[in-house]
């Protein structure tokens, strides 16, 4: 297969894993780290590590302005307004944990969060605490035939009784973009808040939040090229006034005695403690590396990969995909073999991808599946990576069958 990738080499880790025998397809988990990240983490180290804000010396200095210029750059890049809008958290899932807190006062007994049957746990499972909580409803929208969340079901069942909406913008599982921007206004007719799950598509094509029209929208650095440890929360500023504090402490406290504080507002305020300093500033280098991309050259590449890998699991017998994925990842079961062994074999021959249900178990039940394989694929994969991976699977198919 030719599709190579102009960008593998400034990956370093995939000439590792090569000699490691090792082919990477877990790129829906988390993605290998460029140079240019790897630059930035040790620069920050080896100049000298400080706290941010805190301090009148060079090297916090250094390093909060570093720290704050990544908030810029993720403010312009996802299209806010202001960095004012751009909370850093330590994941998605930290984001939507503090959303779920920061909400808790806008819900109440008997109103109702509205969530999609295709969820992450992580934009489930504090949902669905929220509403225990508080004795609120969780409504769980339904799935049209294609497996994408369905419009007209939830027209009907947004009403003013919800008090948040949270999808995801593309699934992690059936790899197809959700229509949020649409979701999102049927919430805000209501006056309901609208929370988008970005940690899959955040990482694929360009996107401008203010125009998406949601109040809220996290991802994870990891998935982004970043480091581990970092996560953004984007918020309307007036969806950000809305919240209350959720962690106390350092950082975010503007008066403190001891029976009382008051806080910071967003963003200071929901970034109690020392954050990730190194993490924030990887971020910023992960950013301007993808900013510094082709951008079509990069969706070409994408999309044939993609459609070869489509090409090739479709040529193969008893091979089922899960739904028709619109990008960067597919998911399958062969029939009469279990997804756990064909795991174990394709492992066995350095095949990095991942099976089970995708922290997406609630989803997996309602296909009435008990798991699948997933391959997913990043700028850096090429049609080698994806050679070596259906030769793997043919031996793997030929010993279970
Ligand atoms: C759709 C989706 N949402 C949320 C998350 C959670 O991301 P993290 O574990 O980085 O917080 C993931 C990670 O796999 C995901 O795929």
């Amino acid at each position: 297969m030719t599709l190579s990738s102009p960008w593998r080499t400034d990956f370093p880790a995939l000439a590792a894993l090569d000699a490691q025998g090792q082919t990477y397809l877990d790129n829906a988990a988390t993605a290998q780290k460029p140079r240019a990240v790897l630059k930035a983490l040790s620069a920050y180290y080896l100049n000298g590590a400080a706290n941010v804000h805190r301090a009148q010396h060079l090297p916090a200095d250094r390093a909060t302005r570093a720290f704050e210029a990544t908030r810029l750059g993720v403010a312009r890049a996802f299209g806010a307004a202001s960095p004012a809008q751009i909370v850093f958290t330590r994941g998605a899932t930290e984001a939507f944990n503090l959303l779920a807190y920061g909400l808790e006062r806008h819900v109440g007994a008997g109103d109702e969060i509205v969530v999609s049957a295709l969820e992450h746990h992580a934009n489930l499972l504090p949902w669905q605490q929220l509403a225990k909580r508080r004795g609120a409803q969780l409504v769980v929208l339904p799935l049209d035939d294609r497996g994408d969340i369905d419009l007209a079901a939830a027209a009907q069942r947004i009403g003013p009784r919800t008090r948040v909406l949270a999808v995801s913008q593309l699934s992690n599982v059936l790899g197809r973009w959700q229509p949020v921007a649409e979701l999102a206004a049927l919430a805000r007719r209501q006056g309901a808040f609208s929370v988008v799950d970005g940690a899959q598509g955040a990482v694929h094509g360009r996107h401008d939040l203010a125009a998406l029209g949601c109040d809220f929208y996290a991802f994870s650095s990891h998935k982004l090229f970043g480091p581990e440890g970092v996560g953004v929360l984007y918020g309307r500023e007036t969806a950000l006034a809305a919240l209350a504090p959720w962690q106390f402490g350092g950082e975010m406290v503007r008066e403190a005695d001891y029976q009382d504080a008051l806080f910071h507002d967003a963003p200071m305020g929901f970034e109690a403690g020392t954050p990730p300093v190194a993490g924030v500033i990887g971020l910023g280098a992960a950013l301007d590396y993808l900013n510094g991309l082709d951008a079509l050259a990069l969706a070409d590449h994408e999309a044939a990969l993609h459609a070869a890998l489509l090409t090739g699991l479709a040529g193969r017998d008893g091979i089922r995909l899960l739904g028709e994925p619109h990008t960067a990842l597919a998911c399958f079961r062969v029939d009469g073999v279990h997804h756990a062994d064909l795991a174990h074999l394709l492992g066995e021959q350095g095949i990095a991808i991942r099976a089970g249900s995708h922290c997406a178990m609630p989803l997996y039940r309602r296909l009435g599946l008990d798991g699948a394989i997933r391959v997913s694929l990043a700028p850096y994969t090429d049609g080698d990576d994806l050679q070596r991976f259906f030769q793997a699977l043919d031996r793997a198919l030929e010993l279970l069958r």
